[in-house]
């Protein structure tokens, strides 16, 4: 039982606040948030930044000072009062929320796994997430959270680690599973199966059923597989038994391949449109996109009939369907930590800064070729 008490909160916090009038970004000391009846209060150990984040919509129709940095991984400083859910006593306590029970995870494919993660966690906790776009973000030293953006942090990764995981894995989550119509792995699956295909600790013993991963034929496509949101995506539909093609650069090619890809096409000498043609049956039951733009046309056309395009990237002329907005969700964080834990899925961190690196940390990001996330830390 922990017994240990939020010290007294500091009134300023080191923030990296984004001014949209003049496109400029300042490292100040800024009021500390006060949280809601809903939220905690957070001390942020890290952030990670996304491509194009300082022009999205939402942030900047929302607020008049956005702060960016929308992944978090830090400690609990305080809790929603009154606690709307029933507390964690301490972490050794924690039980993880159950996910589907396997009679609804077979029809889950539209489903979130929110519903169960309902409570807050106490001071000291290491948690992580992704806070909503309307909102401030989480680059300062001390932010704000909903009790229902929160996971419980994997137990074997590092502040700097946590933090390259919400933004990543939440999209690929989302696209994959509620968007792109591949089916959440069951219980059982997920506590017996999955330790990497063909992998020394996943090995069948003689006798011994194997059991049938729900995506098993299921062919996928993610552009951008090295990125941020890619080698989730990549990992995750691996892990449900999909067939994985990853979209990259000859330099990625190995590193896409041991996330999971059977194949990897290198864009900068083969378009995905010359080749599908090239041989039969290689169209996608489903599209993951996370580059857009010139891609678009080739990815139409890569999906079979009856499958899905679906994008982070930007809406896509004539599918109304196929672009979505990530949403924060701490139940589908606390099954991804379930999975790190085991080892089935990792964070990928392109770099570390310190937030007063935050230029160079921008610099990094808006390169467009980084792999994995870039992660601010917050000393
Ligand atoms: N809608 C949403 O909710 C949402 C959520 C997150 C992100 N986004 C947006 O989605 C986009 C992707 O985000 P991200 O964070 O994953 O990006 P990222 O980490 O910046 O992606 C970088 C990766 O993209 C690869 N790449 C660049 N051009 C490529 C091409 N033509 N084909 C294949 N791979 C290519 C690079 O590989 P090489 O180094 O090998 O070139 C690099 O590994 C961004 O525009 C971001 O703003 C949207």
């Amino acid at each position: 039982m922990s017994t240990s008490t939020a010290p007294p909160i500091p009134p300023s916090t080191l923030t990296l606040l984004h001014i949209p009038a003049t496109g400029a970004l300042t490292l100040t000391p800024h009021p500390t948030p006060t949280p809601s009846s809903t939220q905690h209060l957070l001390s942020t150990a890290a952030t990670s930044l996304t491509r194009d984040e300082l022009t999205w919509a939402e942030p900047l129709s929302a607020t008049p000072s956005p702060i960016p940095g929308y992944a978090f991984a830090g400690t609990i400083l305080t809790s929603p009062q009154p606690a709307p859910f029933p507390s964690l006593d301490d972490e050794t306590d924690y039980t993880p929320t159950p996910l589907l029970p396997p009679s609804r995870a077979r029809r889950a494919s539209t489903s979130s796994l929110s519903a169960p993660h309902a409570r807050a966690f106490v001071y000291g906790t290491r948690v992580y997430g992704l806070t909503a776009f309307s909102r401030p973000g989480c680059a300062r030293g001390m932010a704000v959270a909903e009790a229902s953006e929160c996971a419980r942090m994997p137990a074997n990764l590092t502040y700097e680690e946590a933090a390259a995981v919400p933004m990543g894995a939440l999209s690929a989550w989302q696209g994959l599973f509620e968007r792109g119509g591949l089916e959440v792995p069951d219980e059982e699956y997920w506590e017996t199966e999955g330790e990497g295909r063909g992998g020394e600790e996943g090995r069948i013993e003689a006798g011994e059923a194997p059991r049938r991963a729900p995506s098993t034929g299921k062919r996928v496509l993610v552009t951008g597989a090295a990125g941020q949101v890619g080698v989730w995506a990549v990992q995750l539909a691996a892990w449900a038994g999909a067939t994985v093609v990853g979209v990259c650069g000859a330099g990625n090619a190995d590193f896409v391949r041991e996330l999971g890809a059977d194949e990897v096409i290198n864009y900068k000498t083969t378009s995905v449109g010359r080749w599908v043609g090239e041989g039969e049956g290689r169209k996608f039951d489903l599209v993951l996109d996370t580059v857009g733009g010139d891609l678009v046309p080739d990815l139409k056309a890569a999906v079979r009939e009856g499958g899905r395009l679906v994008t982070i990237a930007a809406p896509v002329e004539g599918l109304p369907d196929a672009y979505f907005i990530v949403r924060p969700d701490g139940g589908i964080l606390e099954g991804v930590t379930r999975l790190i834990e085991r080892g089935l899925v990792r964070p990928v961190v392109d770099s570390v800064w310190g937030l007063g690196d935050w230029k160079r940390a921008f610099e990094k990001v808006e390169s467009g070729h980084s792999r994995g996330a870039v992660v601010v830390k917050i000393e």
